[in-house]
């Protein structure tokens, strides 16, 4: 099938689409595609996964508005199957991936999911398709990685026998459809006609420019929007350091900075989370580990995010000195506010930490089953708390109860949800991230 062809069925919506990894990101592409009136056919090797999709069930707990209705109308009309089995793919004429893509403890992309999905592909892509990665990916690994193993396992040619280009996606944990439909994409494609029809392929759900270009730029865009982030809030909490020490409190430094034109600030935090943040500047790195190019500034955000939850341990210890035994209470465990993501949560570092100083961490968490329940339950007989999710349930805790819960009084907040005066008035000893200027004066 030549591109104009498959255009043409993208106009008319008789394309047969596939999404191969049902995640986060895989999951609302794939039911937007389907609302918007393809067929799309959905793939993961979680059978449990399948089974709940294919019953109309999202299988993501956190808040995410509208996503529920979406997948149980997309099902309940036929337009979106989901299923473990290749093998429906041999009819779909377009194929996302969408499967995560961690880096290694070395910080080396592990593309495991990344080649099995692909492999599992090839073995049944038909001629004329175009593949689509929408995972985020080392700059280079469509040319190093994707394309060979397409060519090589099916004999085809790219931009002859199969297109393949590459469309990262900008969404974020509780806002995913929304993000899908309003925020603008890049789309790469290994010439410019594939690059053009992936384009009006993503104008139908996304209400925001589409830009074109080719693989590398966009791989690169992607991976250096995240590497932007990180490195921001490795400066916010920098800053957020240097209040602390100087008897400064972080946010008003922050409010008057901003009053400087063109000075962003990021917020401060007990740390940095989730699939991609985390990774993202370390693919990004990879991609000229051989190259000799000095890669300085990354790998400090990186250590300075990943040690945040070290810095609140000492806040804890400040409050408690020796931790053996002591019953820590942690606030959120998933890594942002009000999702059930906990990938490379901050929170997952700090119990590592109180563990192996002999405390006892007792975590709640209303969005992750295992640590559900009510809060002040979980406060009686605790010393202090830590606040390390900005859930919108803790913007609302009765401060006078869980202060008369903790032996200590003493909540240690790691996100500035806890306004000062009110902590007072409930006689609750606030410890803020960032800072010290009541201590000071
Ligand atoms: N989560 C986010 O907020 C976000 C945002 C932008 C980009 N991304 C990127 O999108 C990609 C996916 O992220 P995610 O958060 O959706 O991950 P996820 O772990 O939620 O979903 C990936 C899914 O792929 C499935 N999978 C793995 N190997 C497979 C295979 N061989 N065949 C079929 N299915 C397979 C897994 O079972 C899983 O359900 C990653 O590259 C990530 O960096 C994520």
């Amino acid at each position: 099938m030549a591109l104009a062809e498959l255009k043409a069925k993208i106009n008319d919506r008789s394309a047969i689409l596939a999404v191969i990894g049902l995640g986060y990101v895989g999951l609302p592409v794939a039911a937007l595609f389907a609302q918007k009136g393809f067929q799309v056919i959905g793939v993961d090797i979680k059978q449990q996964r399948i089974d709940r999709i294919n019953q109309g069930i999202s299988p993501i707990e956190g808040k995410e508005p509208g996503l529920s209705d979406l997948i149980a109308s997309v099902v309940d009309s036929g337009k979106l199957v989901a299923t473990t089995d290749y093998q429906p793919l041999r009819d779909a004429d377009i194929i996302l991936i969408d499967v995560e893509t961690p880096v290694n403890d070395e910080h080396v992309p592990e593309y495991h999911a990344l080649r099995s999905a692909v492999q599992s592909l090839a073995s049944v892509l038909k001629k004329g398709a175009l593949v689509i990665v929408e995972s985020t990916v080392m700059p280079g690994t469509l040319e190093k990685i994707v394309l060979p193993i397409i060519e090589e396992e099916t004999g085809f040619q790219c931009n002859t026998d199969f297109y393949l280009g590459n469309c990262p996606e900008r969404v974020m944990p509780g806002k995913l459809l929304h993000n899908l439909t309003k925020m603008s994409r890049v789309v790469g494609g290994g010439n410019e006609e594939t690059a053009d029809v992936m384009a009006a392929l993503y104008r139908i759900i996304v209400e925001a420019d589409v830009d074109t270009a080719d693989w590398i730029t966009a791989e690169i865009v992607k991976t250096a929007e995240n590497t932007y982030r990180d490195v921001q809030i490795a400066f916010a909490n920098e800053v957020a350091l240097i209040c602390e020490a100087l008897g400064a409190d972080v946010w008003k430094v922050r409010e008057l900075v901003r009053k400087s034109p063109g000075r962003e600030m990021l917020f401060p935090g007990a740390g940095v989370g989730g699939h991609c943040i985390p990774k993202d500047p370390w693919l990004l790195a990879s991609s000229v580990r051989d190259t000799g190019v000095p890669v300085r500034l990354i790998p400090a955000a990186r250590e300075i995010n990943t040690t945040m939850p070290h810095h609140l341990v000492r806040l804890v210890e400040a409050q408690l000195g020796e931790l053996k035994r002591r019953k820590v209470l942690i606030l959120g465990y998933a890594y942002l506010h009000d999702s059930d993501d906990d990938r490379n949560s901050p929170s997952q570092i700090l119990v590592r930490l109180l563990e192996k100083a002999g405390a006892q961490p007792v975590i709640h968490d209303p969005f992750i089953s295992a640590y559900k329940g009510q809060v002040l339950e979980k406060a009686d007989g605790c010393d202090l708390a830590v606040l390390m999710t900005a859930h919108s349930e803790y913007s609302k805790l009765n401060l006078k109860a869980l202060a008369a819960k903790l032996k200590k009084s003493i909540l240690v907040d790691g996100r500035n949800v806890i306004d000062p005066e009110s902590a007072e008035q409930a006689g609750l000893i606030l410890v803020r991230l960032g800072d010290t200027s009541r201590e000071a004066n």
